[in-house]
């Protein structure tokens, strides 16, 4: 347990008494962002005083005479209104920094109730390439299914393809048009990819030429709104003021309409600039409808439908595993939405008969408190829906693996859907398992807006990939460690694909974040490649002094806390633990990045500049600030790979 979490367990038992449970009061127990007040800070006097009406100062002095951690800390000191400070005992830090050196955890103790955790995450639509936004599910719900296991939690990942949707629909339909025998026969998931695209640019060419005209009116509309909005405001000056948010919105909703304009005008433009593709489109004008005959054939169970899908499925997951394997993400299972196609009418007539679904237009939903919608699970035509799966997902994982909580690592858009999905699974009955959605941002251009090709178009995941490693390349070529060709391209891959993930989880997941290369790959700063720098030149030190540092660790050398430098580097490390559960509180990666990069790293940097390690004065300080350095090394490395990022040994 990390002394964060042992202090909050001590408050707890002294605050029992004057405050009943102490809950949020415990949040009130943190690290200090001061060295000059202590290791540990506790601001729970304040308030409690407010709630029983007591001097501030006399309930910190209450907590404290209550307060038993003399093992732990120097006797607490008490501040200002009643804050109370904590300092760490010298000698707990030294035991468990040698907890630490002999154990490959680092002394971080499994947990003791541990939990079991379902995390849904990555889930493309196989069949068509996968895309920026998949990189962030992916890293995100990798680097949660690594810090929770590492906890010692059970973690099942299962990676919920969508492999059953209309995106078949459309190569079925392909393969039967336009198919390139050949090509199928030398390289099928290219020219699988090839009449993906192809279809899907006939279908959005006469989808947007149908709505084009309804597009273009609602920009006028919100323009008019703009209008209108700006009179009525113009009319005073408080009106003004008050209208700023509003302005916003609306000019927010303008801008939205406008791009939903050009996304459609640049579809009609993609065909209509080729003349093979315009032919094509003219001679299918009702595309679109022939792919949803396709995949309703193939889910009725249409024998020729049902063999060209499991001819391309294998060709389609194998394609997906490369890409896995590129970013070194693997799951335990990878059941996607056809593995839950038999159960789907079950559902539906389970949710019918409890009562808690009805017809509605010759459709079934579920109609929920609050939603003016109802959450559909059977269309008029008889299809089921994204949600009809979901619903037989959950009932599946929940008989397979019994899991305490379910993390879902999808896009904040699906946010409605969630909503609906757990509002609906609690209702069924799903009550003892915690369902929670964890969603991100977007990922965007250096312009602000979701991040696209030069064309407009989506981004591939590979080519990110293979930029990302290309210009590590050029980094890496610059350093003068003396790599052969094949390591420096070891070390870019290590490099361009740890800059891509981090980039990603050192963002708060919730808000959206700029694509930059130049950034992610910066030496300086919060960035992947000055974290696998930082560990390079740790372990370069035992290099240049010829150090055997595993030797040195089980020599029983001692490691000393010989000034506040050294001793503010020795908390940092304790602190990783910390890390690791602020992590899994919320499901924000980003905690353990900022943990490397404000507190380990910055500890590190000081402690390098004022501490001489190979030139310290006496033969035991050496091994003493040797030893601080192995352990900074070891958090380095295994934060990193905690995130899902390898470090190099030299670069
Ligand atoms: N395949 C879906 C998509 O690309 C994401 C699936 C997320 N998981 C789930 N259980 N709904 O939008």
């Amino acid at each position: 347990m990390s002394i964060l979490a042992e202090l909050r367990r001590r408050f707890a038992d002294a605050l029992r008494p004057l405050a009943g449970e102490p809950g949020e009061l415990l949040d009130m127990v943190r690290a200090s962002q001061d060295p000059r007040f202590g290791d540990y800070q506790a601001n729970c006097a304040m308030p409690l005083a407010g709630r029983l009406k007591r001097p501030s100062k006399d309930v910190a002095a209450d907590i404290v005479s209550r307060l038993k951690v003399d093992d732990l800390c120097d006797p607490p000191a008490i501040a200002g209104p009643g804050f109370v400070n904590l300092r760490v005992r010298d000698d707990v830090l030294r035991s468990r920094l040698h907890a630490a050196l002999r154990d490959e955890r680092l002394g971080i103790q499994p947990i003791e109730r541990p939990r079991t955790f379902v995390i849904d995450y990555s889930a493309p639509n196989v069949a068509k390439p996968m895309h920026v936004g998949h990189i962030r599910s992916t890293v995100i719900g990798d680097s949660l299914y690594r810090v929770l296991k590492f906890l010692g939690h059970r973690v099942v990942g299962d990676n919920h393809v969508g492999d059953w949707g209309t995106q078949f629909g459309m190569i079925i339909f392909g393969y039967k048009r336009f198919l390139d025998r050949a090509a199928y026969e030398s390289q099928k998931v290219e020219e699988l990819a090839r009449l993906y695209r192809l279809v899907n640019q006939l279908v959005e060419y006469h989808e947007a030429k149908a709505n084009l005209p309804e597009l273009q009116a609602a920009v006028a509309g919100h323009e008019k709104a703009l209008r209108d909005f700006d009179a009525l405001a113009n009319q005073s000056p408080e009106a003004k003021k008050k209208a700023g948010k509003d302005r916003k919105r609306l000019g927010q909703r303008q801008l939205e309409a406008r791009d939903e304009v050009e996304s459609a005008r640049r579809r009609i433009a993609i065909v209509e600039n080729d003349a093979t593709l315009l032919k094509l489109a003219n001679e299918h004008p009702d595309i679109g409808r022939q792919v949803l005959r396709e995949t309703a054939k193939l889910h009725a169970g249409d024998a020729e439908n049902r063999r060209l899908w499991e001819e391309f499925l294998p060709a389609c997951l194998a394609e997906l595993d490369r890409v896995y394997r590129r970013m070194k993400v693997s799951f335990d299972h990878t059941l996607g939405e056809s593995f839950y196609h038999e159960r789907l009418a079950g559902v539906v007539e389970g949710l019918l008969k409890k009562g808690l679904a009805r017809e509605t237009d010759g459709a079934i939903g579920v109609f929920l408190e609050g939603h003016e919608t109802p959450m559909l699970i059977r269309k008029q035509d008889g299809a089921f829906l994204y949600a009809t799966s979901d619903l037989a997902t959950i009932q599946h994982r929940i008989d397979a693996w019994k899991p305490d909580v379910i993390l879902y690592v999808v896009d904040h858009r699906q946010g409605l859907h969630f909503e609906q999905l757990f509002a609906v699974a609690r209702l069924w009955g799903y009550r003892d398992v915690d369902l929670k959605h964890v969603s991100f941002g977007t990922v965007l251009g250096k312009d602000g807006r979701p991040f696209k090709t030069r064309e407009g178009g989506t981004v591939e995941l590979k080519a990110l990939l293979d930029e990302a490693v290309e210009k590590a390349l050029g980094i890496v070529k610059q350093s003068d460690a003396g790599l052969t060709e094949e390591e420096q391209r070891d070390v870019a891959g290590i490099v361009g694909l740890g800059a891509l993930k981090y980039a990603d989880l050192s963002h708060n997941r919730t808000s959206d974040y700029v694509f930059d290369y130049d950034k992610m790959l910066s030496m300086t700063g919060n960035t992947a490649t000055y974290m696998q720098y930082a560990y390079v030149r740790v372990r370069g030190i035992f290099r240049k002094g010829n150090v055997d540092i595993d030797a040195l660790r089980s020599s029983g050398a001692e490691i000393v806390l010989s000034n506040p430098v050294e001793r503010a580097l020795a908390l940092s490390i304790l602190q990783f633990a910390e890390a690791l559960e602020t992590v899994v509180e919320d499901f924000r990666p980003n905690y353990l990045t900022a943990y490397l990069f404000d507190s380990l790293a910055r500890c590190y940097t000081t402690f390098f500049e004022n501490c001489p390690v190979l030139q310290a004065e006496t033969e035991s300080l050496r091994a003493s600030r040797l030893l601080l350095c192995d352990l900074t090394a070891r958090t380095l490395k295994l934060g990193l790979e905690l995130l899902g990022i390898d470090v190099a040994e030299r670069m």
